[in-house]
């Protein structure tokens, strides 16, 4: 569904992505690993259009949308939600606003009676109801999260992307949120790409993982393939914090890396 073929992307003279390639296909949900400063952020803002590649190419099914015109890049960019990494709600704006903010972008020709029902729609979807008036500051880190998420599901994108999603959360809210995702996958049959270094919400919620290091894929498989990659990187991220089940398997390529 989504095809990022060789891209690279610099700062000032730091490569960050450097010759990345990397399939998302469809109904999939796809977890994006790496270390701090490997460039998640920065491949997703590249995949909706926020960021422009140095070279390379995004395909969204059978178009190649990292030139396209603001006019085309803005109908693809409706079939792709993404919640940021802060959240990124406006603080000024109530919860319904925020909810709405896109809607109000774009379609501007809808009756407020339209949008609030697409508001009050969309937070249900995220289990938050009754919180339409409350202003960000009121709410806690999960319910912020919710928001963002609601806002993003706003256009019934056919995928999602998840930038951090668990980050800063207490475990239980994790869990919810890593159920979020797993629900609404189902519910709304969207394709998914979770950037996190929480190996349990992980290991939770993919089909597919990629490992992104020194700016390029160094893995790619189901959650059963990953943990039989025979690679250093990979291990040592995956196995600090994956979930027990994973990490009592009898498997040789785990034993070797957690020294047992
Ligand atoms: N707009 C920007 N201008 C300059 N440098 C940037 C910009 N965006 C990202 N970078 C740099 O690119 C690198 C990758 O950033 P990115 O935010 O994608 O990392 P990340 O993998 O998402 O990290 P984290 O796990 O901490 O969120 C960092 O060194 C960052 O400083
Ligand atoms: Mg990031």
């Amino acid at each position: 569904m989504i095809s990022v073929k060789n891209i690279t992307k610099s700062f000032g003279g730091k490569n960050v992505l450097n010759g990345l390639s990397l399939e998302i296909p469809r109904g999939e949900t796809v977890a994006v690993m790496g270390r701090s400063g490997s460039g998640k952020s920065v491949l997703l803002k590249i995949i909706t259009g926020l960021l422009a590649a140095d070279s390379g190419e995004i395909w969204f099914d059978d178009t190649e949308i990292s030139r396209l015109s603001t006019r085309k890049m803005n109908v693809i960019r409706r079939k792709i939600g993404m919640l940021f990494q802060s959240a990124a709600l406006f603080d000024s704006m109530t919860v319904a606003e925020n909810v709405a903010f896109m809607l109000s972008q774009h379609k501007r020709d809808m009756s407020k009676r339209e949008v609030d029902a697409i508001v009050d729609e969309k937070l249900s979807l995220v289990d938050l109801d009754g919180v339409q008036d409350l202003r960000p500051a009121e709410l806690s880190g999960g319910m912020r999260k919710r928001v963002g998420l609601a806002r993003a599901l706003a256009f019934n994108p056919e995928v999602i992307l998840y930038d951090e999603p668990t980050t800063g959360l207490d475990p239980v809210t994790c869990t919810e949120i890593n159920q979020l995702i797993k629900d609404l996958h189902e519910k709304l049959k969207v394709t998914s790409v979770v950037v996190t270094h929480d190996m349990h919400s992980a290991f939770s919620v993919a089909t597919r993982m990629v490992m992104i290091h020194d700016g390029k894929q160094i893995a790619y498989g189901r959650p059963d393939e990953i943990i039989n990659i025979d690679n250093p990187i990979l291990q040592q991220f995956v196995l600090f914090g994956a979930p027990d089940q994973i990490l009592n398997m009898e498997n040789p390529i785990l034993r070797q890396y957690l020294g047992r």
